[in-house]
């Protein structure tokens, strides 16, 4: 062949190279993923050059936990949907590992992307790092140091098998400098803010009701799986001077019925199914304040500037905690009453960006995939 065809074909090859898309999968399963998910896809959608595939793991599968917020937040159906159910902790993980990996063996993506700390989120983890696959999650740094919470154990985990690390705030990469994780990571702002400005369009102020209620929600095993702490939860609801709407995860009202626990002997508590993303809002919004012991309720709740109480030993959201717009309260549940009728002071807001986490994000993944590789 003459040199300049050489060169030509050469060039070709080039242009075909830059030309070629990247393919990026993520990986979600849990309801707070679906509502973390929504305004990175969107923004993953708008770059040409990736493809984006998602696995829907099926940790979460009632209608109300889970296509509801494919629904609300118009989120493309999955490409693939593993239906693992719900099971112990290592067979849930163990499922979902197997199927994940097959899928990327076969779709051979350039990037996974997980979310947060679930099973789903170490389970996609685990499975790209062992094929090596960068990984880019999404609320690294997180930390609470109370390994009793599986959470803990998933999110530490899938932060050192990560590539890039997007940090919601400075506490979230001084946490992964403490630990001597210093490459890859960004500060960009908590994505459950964009998520939550378009939802309500940019307005976050709230407007209170006529009947003014307590709004709360309680899915961790601390506070749900033992008999003694649940009846004590809903004793301490049941005494508060406002009646307490209280959206009811799944597995605690499994729970409340396999422990006899009757209802109706709680009338200060307006017992109600699990919310969709914009019920949930609403009742946020509405609320005097909230009662949680979610990590995503206890955010929404600050950029809401709705006064929280936090049913936890900890939380991993300590900028939350500043002029008690959070309040923990755990061992002893009379302390709930009085924490709700504390004012908080100053708020001081800006510490989780400014509701543009998704654009950062896509940008960065872009310039890792298409400069750096
Ligand atoms: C999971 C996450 C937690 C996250 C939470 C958000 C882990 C370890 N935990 O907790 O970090 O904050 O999601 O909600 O990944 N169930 C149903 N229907 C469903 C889903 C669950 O009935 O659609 C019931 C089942 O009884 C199940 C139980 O809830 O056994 C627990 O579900 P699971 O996904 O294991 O944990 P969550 O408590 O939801």
């Amino acid at each position: 062949m003459f040199p300049s065809l050489v060169l030509l074909n050469g060039y070709a090859e080039l242009l075909s190279q830059r030309n070629m898309k990247k393919k990026i999968i993520t990986v979600v399963g849990a309801r707070p993923q679906f509502i973390k998910n929504a305004p990175l896809e969107m923004a993953l959608r708008k770059h040409e050059r990736f493809e984006v595939k998602s696995i829907h793991t099926g940790q979460h599968y009632d209608d109300n936990m889970s296509r509801v917020f494919f629904e609300e937040l118009d989120i493309d159906e999955p490409a693939y949907q593993l239906n693992v159910g719900s099971a112990s902790h290592g067979k849930q993980t163990a499922r979902m590992l197997e199927s994940i990996e097959e899928i990327l063996l076969m779709e051979q993506p350039s990037m996974l992307v997980v979310y947060g700390d679930t099973n789903s989120t170490l389970a996609g983890a685990l499975a790209a790092s062992k094929l090596h696959i960068p990984i880019a999650h999404i609320e690294a740094g997180l930390r609470s140091y109370n390994k009793t919470m599986p959470e803990e154990i998933n999110r530490v985990l899938t932060d050192y098998l990560s590539t890039l690390l997007f940090v919601p705030s400075e506490v979230s990469l001084k946490n992964l400098h403490k630990e001597g994780v210093s490459d890859g990571i960004h500060i960009v702002g908590d994505i459950m803010l964009d998520t939550l400005k378009i939802a309500v369009g940019g307005n976050l102020t709230h407007n209170t009701q006529e009947t003014p209620y307590y709004y709360a929600t309680l899915h961790r095993p601390y506070n749900t799986d033992d008999k003694d702490r649940i009846l004590n939860v809903l004793s301490a609801f049941n005494a508060l001077s406002l009646p307490v709407v209280f959206a009811i995860h799944p597995r605690t009202s499994a729970l409340l019925s396999s422990m006899n626990i009757a209802i109706d002997k709680y009338p200060n508590i307006d017992f109600i199914a699990p919310q969709g993303y914009f019920d949930n809002i609403r009742y946020m919004a509405g609320a005097e304040k909230i009662i949680t012991d979610s990590g995503g309720l206890q955010k929404e709740a600050w950029f809401l500037k709705k006064p929280c109480v936090t049913l936890r030993p900890e939380t991993e959201w300590i900028e939350t905690l500043t002029n008690q717009w959070n309040i923990l309260v755990f061992e002893d549940l009379k302390e709930l009453k009085h924490a709700l009728e504390i004012t908080p002071g100053k708020y001081i807001g800006g510490c989780y960006g400014e509701g543009n986490t998704a654009n950062k994000i896509a940008n960065i993944i872009y310039h890792f995939l298409f400069d750096t590789q």
